[in-house]
């Protein structure tokens, strides 16, 4: 099974960006914890990559069809903006899990609305890092939806 896990702007920052919502992991920290995890859990191939441009983010999904078996997403604040990574999502149809590190619904009104909710399984947020290893567990558990 292979998963590409995408970040967008800024997460690049994380571990000294708004400490007080994001924590302090860094985003090398959490993808080592996603490595870990999906050795233990068998034969997962991992690529995990960051990008503050919407295009870059958008062709990395276009190029996932057929080489990837799911998309696991922080598009940060293009979740809230961006109807070509919506579009992409739909386009390729590799299924895609949604995921934030705060809880999005708790914070500023303009947070509540995703645009790309619509075009992903499902959503995970609010769990830190954690919500980078619970994308990764619904990936590997056979889900009959
Ligand atoms: C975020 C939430 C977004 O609203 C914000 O723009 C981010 C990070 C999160 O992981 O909590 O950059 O996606």
């Amino acid at each position: 099974m292979k998963i590409l896990f995408l970040n967008g702007p800024n997460l690049n920052l994380l571990g000294t960006r708004e400490p007080d919502k994001y924590g302090r992991t860094t985003l090398a920290e959490i993808e080592s914890q996603v490595r870990l995890r999906a050795e233990r859990l068998g034969t997962i191939e991992i690529d995990f990559r960051q990008s503050n441009h919407e295009g870059e983010l958008v062709g990395w999904i276009q190029d996932a069809k057929g080489r990837f078996d799911w998309i696991v997403l922080n598009a940060a604040a293009y979740t809230h903006t961006s109807i070509a990574l919506r579009d992409a999502i739909t386009a390729v149809k590799v299924p895609t899990i949604e995921i934030h590190l705060s809880n999005v619904h708790a914070r500023e009104d303009f947070r509540h609305k995703s645009l790309i909710a619509g075009a992903c399984l499902g959503q995970i947020a609010g769990f830190g890092p954690l919500s980078y290893l619970l994308a990764l567990e619904a990936c590997v558990t056979d889900n009959p939806r």
